[in-house]
């Protein structure tokens, strides 16, 4: 049996998609552990695109189960649009399960999204607006409501009330919206609630039976290291926690369940919404990049802001998730791009320099990167298989990150494809390779 994590190691986007999808045709269960549908991934099978928020990409593979674990904040509107949507095209949801645990975002956790970075004005977070930071502080404030609470008429109207009245001064711009309307609400939910029962289960027991009959279990990581609420750019992070440990809380699991930890992160760094981002590209080689990559949001739409390999900030995500293995993406978008730069240190204006991860926010405001160049590549590599059809200089600049971060690298995409993978030796050593081997 073996337990492996996927989480994303730079601030989310990293394609962790695609290397789930990829590793989740040979195991037994894939399992998500937190965020919302804040996260989106796009997958490309055979030509055609599908764009998940919610439901784990694994669905794709008949009859695979695939969870929600109770660390996720769901709209049960994009959960049941979602399963809409998969059934018209034909998938098979049997093995869909959803942790009656889970809470639910609710429309006034929306409101109160807005409503929240409205007042903030020029410091918003930039946050993706569906609702995740109030869900998940009703959730500690012991406000929540959860999945299992969408079967009991009563239960249910009684929590929403309960809810609703310490946010009635903050709701009050919005007292005659519809949908605040606690009759119509509570008949909404309970309406989503017949509508996913039949997928509602314990899955911190799914998830332990799976692993105790010697089966494998990928657990799911949303956005990434450094939007952490504890390890990343507070306060510009979501409000959950993106590290490996929370695999661990946001689906039962114990931590000595855990035996692979995959770091993904892309060739070059990206960052959505506001927050510092030491090695960002401000200029015309950062909007030839963006466009290259096709760096906007799955599910906002909103132009990601692109810079140079941060390696200061992806060692610091190697440490916290202690990885096992990194998974690197998009290294075709470098292509053509001349010279490659990678930041090895921050500076500050003060001349203070950091080769570690600064724990002081304002320092990380005013750092900038200190940079090692590396000749890039002309080639196009799309269609490149192994790393010796890689051109010397992609290799290099590869090897480069990987002496540099300490962690091996497992595998390499170089487009959206999903065969359009290299994986290196140390990859297919790895539980999914050897499975697949098997298989
Ligand atoms: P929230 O998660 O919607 O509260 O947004 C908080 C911060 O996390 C904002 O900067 C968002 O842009 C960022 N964020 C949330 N989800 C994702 C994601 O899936 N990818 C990248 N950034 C994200």
């Amino acid at each position: 049996m073996a337990g492996i994590v996927i989480i994303g190691a730079q601030w989310g986007d990293e394609g962790k998609g695609k290397i789930t999808d990829l590793l989740a045709e040979n195991v037994d269960l894939v399992i998500r552990f937190q965020g919302g549908n804040n996260a989106g991934h796009t997958i490309v099978r055979e030509g055609t695109t599908w764009k998940f928020h919610l439901i784990p990409s694994g669905i794709l593979y008949p009859g695979k189960r695939c969870a929600i674990g109770n660390g996720v904040v769901i709209d049960p509107k994009v959960l049941t649009d979602e399963i809409d949507d998969l059934r018209a095209k034909g998938v098979d949801l049997s093995g869909l399960r959803i942790s009656a645990n889970a809470h639910l975002i609710m429309p006034y956790h929306m409101l109160l999204d807005h409503a929240g970075e409205t007042k903030l004005g020029k410091l918003q977070i930039g946050t993706t607006r569906r609702g995740i930071g109030p869900a998940y502080a009703d959730k500690a404030a012991r406000l929540g409501i959860r999945v299992q609470d969408l079967i009991d008429e009563k239960i249910l109207k009684q929590k929403i009330m309960a809810a609703m009245e310490p946010k009635r001064l903050a709701l009050r711009p919005y007292a005659k919206s519809p949908e605040l309307d606690l009759q119509s609400m509570t008949e909404d939910y309970l309406t989503y609630g017949h509508r996913i029962e039949q997928h509602i289960a314990d899955t911190t027991r799914i998830t332990w039976k799976t692993l105790d009959e010697g089966g494998d279990v990928l657990f799911e990581g949303a956005q990434g290291t450094l939007l952490d609420i504890d390890h990343g750019t507070y306060p510009f992070v979501t409000s959950s926690n993106p590290v490996a440990a929370s695999a661990a809380t946001g689906t039962g699991a114990g931590p000595r369940d855990i035996d692979e930890i995959w770091g993904v992160a892309k060739a070059y760094a990206t960052r959505v919404g506001a927050g510092p981002f030491p090695t960002e590209l401000d200029d015309e080689l950062g909007a030839t990049m963006r466009e290259a990559g096709g760096e906007y949001g799955t599910t906002t739409g909103r132009a990601r802001r692109v810079g140079w390999q941060d390696l200061v900030a992806l060692r610091y995500a190697a440490r916290l998730n202690t990885l096992t293995h990194l998974a690197i993406t998009k290294l075709d978008v470098l292509s053509g791009l001349g010279p490659l730069r990678v930041c090895t240190r921050y500076h500050t204006p003060n001349e203070a320099s950091f080769d570690e991860f600064p724990y002081h926010q304002t320092v990380l405001h005013h750092a900038g990167g200190v940079y090692e160049e590396l000749p890039g590549w002309d080639d196009d590599i799309t269609e490149c298989r192994t790393m010796d059809e890689l051109p010397q200089a992609a290799r290099d600049y590869l090897a480069y990150i990987e002496e540099r971060v300490g962690v091996p690298i497992a595998l390499v995409s170089v487009g959206p494809g999903r065969d359009q993978v290299i994986w290196t030796e140390a990859g297919k050593a790895t539980a999914p390779a050897l499975r697949a081997a098997l298989a």
